[in-house]
Order: structure tokens, then C-alpha cells, then sequence
């Protein structure tokens, strides 16, 4: 009966130093289907896939396609296999246009020479098919991290690939987007393409996943049609623990004076004449489609960027914001978008990275480095937050995407800050962890601190925000309070409409 199966990996083993990644795991896929990988943060699910990409091979195991046994020891060869893969961590060539990355590999020749109008009219209308409206001879560079995850899976589903394997494509992506790749997805299963989809978002897979396969701790805990499954039971199988059943922790907190004023602020091009506070104490929700200009209002608050024009105050007092150096002085923190670009030093270790902002800025060990503290304060942070990492001295590089996430956070919120600006912060992040984020947000809006969150998942903003502002386009189209706001109300003003 292997020709129900498209693909069958069997009794998959793969060992890092300390660490059991995979441990005898199956999966099959069955032909023309969705198929989600669940699992917490480290859980197992990217490298598995990695496995199939031949990125790495596997100590123990299998891999069949269509019946037949293949071997898979490098990318080249999983391309031949006619699998195409969307990885979780992007990394496209910056200097490349789009138009040169989606035909990297397969390139138009005219004789000796690249054709390189075909392929920017080809690349044209490659994005158009899939309602990507970006122009095909931007630098990957200039492209945030939403843009270039819609290009990279533009560029899977144009490889003549049978296997399109997507990891947490929808991680950096908005809710229009979101429903622009399911209709690419319904479109590949319509030419008779099979689907592994990784998500951490649990509606995303009653919507378009026929199966689950649900790891833990690098074990098959189980596969079975999504028919047969609800959230509870997916999230049971997949941390197999009690959970508590509200995600979101919203403790009381005093609203206090304002913290931070901004008066017409505008980079040109960006957004324009923004004006709004925040107070000690509150969580201000910050929503909007991609392209918005959310990111880019808060960097430039913090230093990243230029304004044009525009103030800002913090306590009352008018602020000249040249660099983030200016904005840490005045204990604003920002935890970034885009982690590999601004949030970690991938190279170094989970400890380091962890006391890097702390020691250069919060000085809370005086002149001498007090090892044993950063010690401890390490392993503090990485059992508050369960980093998943055989010891603080592992290399961040090779944590699994959403513990990456997780140090990140930690080595913000060990700097104490006043006003604490999270860009997307629980992106990529397995469901446990992020009701102990939400639950940090809220203690420390309790604490008195200010707290600025944008996010792309409206139940998140709804269920953390005091007060929401909406962004259309780089201007400020809504201001609603709690109570007032639902999904359907921010996602008008989201739209661009202030009816
Ligand atoms: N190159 C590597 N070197 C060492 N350890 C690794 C490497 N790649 C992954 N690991 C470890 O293997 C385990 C599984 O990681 P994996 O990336 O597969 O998790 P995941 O399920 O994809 O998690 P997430 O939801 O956070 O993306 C983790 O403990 C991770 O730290
Ligand atoms: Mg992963």
C-alpha cells in the first residue's frame, strides 16, 4: 500500500552533542495532503525536515518516495527528489535581487548570457500569481522579514517539486497574507503536490492540514487525521502536562502618568505625522498589516532611524533620540522583528548572549564581571523562560528557532527597562511558552512598567492590550481602548477605513 504515500521516513535517529534531536521518529505523508508537524520549541520538527532537505543526515533511519528507498545526503539531491523546502531561518543572498534569487540555480540564458529580462518578466509574474505585489528588482536586503518569507515560498512553489515542505511560513506574515498562502497551498494540491506544513498557530491547522504529527522531546508521540483532533488534545499530546486553559495573564495594574509621548513624528516614505502615548503601567497594542510602518515608528524611536520631523518625550521630558545608545540611556528596550539581524550573536553562547545587554548597559555588576552571577542569572533565565539547551554554554546557533526567540527575551528583561518595546514577541514561540511570556508582559505592566507590543495575531493584542493603536499605511488610523476593541474593529481600521 506504499503508493497512499507520497513519502515515509522510517525510524529516523539524529544525535547532537547533548541533545537527542530525533529518536526513532516515522512520518508518512499520504499523497495530495497537508500534513502538520506539532511540537514545542525544540521539539524535533526542523530537524527532521532538515533531514529531508539533506541539509543533515540522519545517524539511523530511512527515507522512501513513492515506494522507494532514496538517499538524501545533500540539498542537491532532495531537489532531485522533487522536494522543495522553506526554511525556518531565511537566508537569502542580500545582495541578490528578487528576481535573481527566485531563479537562483535555473537561470535564462540567451547563449552565454543571463536573460535577465525574462526573468524579471517571469519573476513579475511569479509574485503576481501568488498576490505578492513587490517589484522583482529589490534587493533581498530592503525586504523585512514578512517580505522575504513570502518571496522564499514564491520560490518553493515555482521548483518542480511533488513535496513543498513549509517551516512556520506564517511566522513573520499578517492575517492577509496568511490567507493568500492557503490558497497557494489549495493550488498546489490541486496539481497534485503533498504538503508538510510546521506551525506553532493551532486554528491554521484545522483550516488546511488533513493530518498531524505531533513530536515531543525528539519521540513520536503520534500521527492521526486533524478530524480526529481539537486544540486541547493536540496541546495535551504535545507538552504532556497539564497546562492551565487561559493563555493570556492580564493582572491588574495601575495606569500611572505618561511615559512616553510622540508628536508627529514622520520618516518619509515610512509613515507620517504619528502622534500617540503610553502610560506606566499599561500595555499599548500596536496592530497593523504588513507594511504598515509599525516597525519602522518604533525604530525610529529607539534610535535605528532618522525621523524627518516629529517629537518625542519620555517622563514629560523632550528627548533627542540619535541612536539606541540615547534610547537605553532613557531605558527604552527594544526587542526586535528580526533576531538574526539585531537580537543575537549567534556565534556566541545562551549565557553570553543572555548577559550581553545587561553588562554593557544596566552595569549591574559594577567593574569586575561577576562570573558566577552571569552564571546564574543565565541558568535563572533559562528555567523561568524553559529554554530548551543542553547547557548555558551552548552556541545559539544551534538552538531551535523559538528558543533562539526566548533568549532573546531574556536577555531584555534582565536589563529591567522602563519602556519595553516588543516587536512580535512571541513569534515562532510553542504555546507553554507563550502564556509564561504573557504572564512576564503582565507582571510587569504591573511593576509600572510601559509596555509597547506589536503584533501580527490579533488574539494576542486583544487579549494583553489596555489600549490598542491601528496603522494603515504609515498613518494612525484607530485608537481603541479594552472593552471597546474586538477582532472585527482593528481589522477595519487595519484596512485603512475609519468608519
Ligand atoms: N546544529 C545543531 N547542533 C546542535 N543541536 C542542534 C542543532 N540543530 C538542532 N539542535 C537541537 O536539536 C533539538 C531539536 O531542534 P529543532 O530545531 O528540530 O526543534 P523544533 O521542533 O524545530 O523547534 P522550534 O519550534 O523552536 O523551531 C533542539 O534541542 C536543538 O537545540
Ligand atoms: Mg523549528
Amino acid at each position: 500500500m506504499s503508493e497512499e504515500y507520497i513519502l515515509q521516513m522510517k525510524n529516523i535517529s539524529k544525535r547532537f552533542p547533548g541533545v537527542k534531536a530525533l529518536d526513532n521518529v516515522s512520518f508518512n505523508l499520504k499523497r495530495q495532503s497537508v500534513h502538520t508537524i506539532v511540537g514545542e520549541n525544540g521539539a524535533g520538527k526542523s530537524t527532521l525536515m532538515k533531514i529531508l532537505s539533506g541539509m543533515y543526515t540522519p545517524d539511523e533511519g530511512e527515507i522512501l518516495i513513492n515506494g522507494k528507498n532514496v538517499t538524501i545526503s545533500n540539498p542537491k539531491e532532495s531537489i532531485q527528489n522533487g522536494i522543495s523546502m522553506i526554511y525556518q531561518e531565511l537566508n537569502p543572498i542580500p545582495e541578490m535581487t528578487i528576481a535573481e534569487n527566485l531563479f537562483m540555480g535555473r537561470e535564462y540564458t540567451n547563449g552565454p548570457v543571463l536573460d535577465k529580462r525574462r526573468m524579471l518578466k517571469e519573476s513579475k509574474k511569479m509574485l503576481e500569481e501568488c498576490g505578492v505585489y513587490l517589484n522583482p528588482n529589490t534587493k533581498m536586503y530592503r525586504l523585512s522579514v514578512a517580505e522575504k518569507q513570502l518571496v522564499e515560498i514564491v520560490k518553493a512553489i515555482f521548483y518542480n517539486s511533488q513535496i513543498v515542505v513549509m517551516d512556520e511560513p506564517t511566522s513573520a506574515i499578517t492575517q492577509k497574507e496568511v490567507e493568500n498562502l492557503f490558497r497557494i497551498i489549495e493550488k498546489l494540491l490541486k496539481d497534485g503536490k503533498s504538503v508538510i506544513y510546521i506551525t506553532h498557530k493551532m486554528d491554521e491547522i484545522f483550516k488546511i492540514c488533513d493530518d498531524a504529527t505531533v513530536l515531543r522531546d525528539g519521540q513520536l508521540i503520534g500521527s492521526k487525521p486533524v478530524a480526529e483532533l481539537d486544540t486541547q488534545k493536540i496541546i495535551s499530546m504535545m507538552v504532556g502536562r497539564e497546562l492551565s486553559n487561559h493563555l493570556f495573564t492580564k493582572l491588574d495594574a495601575e495606569i500611572g502618568e505618561v511615559a512616553l509621548e510622540v508628536k508627529n513624528l514622520t520618516v518619509k516614505g515610512k509613515f507620517e505625522n504619528i502622534s500617540f502615548n503610553v502610560r506606566k503601567g499599561e500595555v499599548l497594542g500596536v496592530a497593523g498589516l504588513m507594511g504598515a510602518g509599525r516597525s519602522e515608528v518604533m525604530e525610529t524611536i529607539f534610535g535605528l532611524r532618522k525621523a524627518d520631523s516629529g517629537e518625542i518625550y519620555i517622563h514629560g521630558k523632550k528627548i533627542n533620540v540619535k541612536s539606541p545608545k540615547d534610547a537605553i540611556k532613557n531605558k527604552v528596550a527594544f526587542i526586535t522583528e528580526d533576531r538574526k539581524l539585531l537580537g543575537l550573536n549567534l556565534k556566541a553562547s545562551v549565557k553570553d548572549n543572555i548577559s550581553l545587554v545587561n553588562l554593557a548597559n544596566c552595569c549591574v555588576c559594577g567593574n569586575v564581571l561577576h562570573l558566577k552571577k552571569i552564571r546564574d542569572t543565565a541558568d535563572a533565565q533559562i528555567t523561568a523562560l524553559r529554554i530548551k539547551t543542553p547547557s548555558r554554554d551552548q552556541i545559539v546557533n544551534n538552538l531551535s528557532g523559538g528558543n533562539q526567540q526566548k533568549v532573546v527575551l531574556a536577555k531584555w528583561l534582565l536589563c529591567e527597562p522602563d519602556i519595553l518595546i516588543l516587536d512580535e514577541p512571541t513569534r515562532g514561540i510553542d504555546v507553554g511558552a507563550k502564556a509564561e511570556i504573557y504572564r512576564l508582559i503582565s507582571a510587569m505592566a504591573q511593576q509600572g512598567k510601559t509596555i509597547i507590543m506589536i503584533s501580527s495575531e490579533l488574539p494576542e493584542i486583544i487579549g494583553m492590550s489596555d489600549r490598542v493603536i491601528v496603522l494603515h499605511e504609515g498613518e494612525l488610523t484607530g485608537e481603541l481602548n479594552r472593552g471597546e476593541f474586538d477582532q472585527e474593529k482593528i481589522m477595519t481600521y487595519a484596512a485603512g477605513s475609519n468608519s
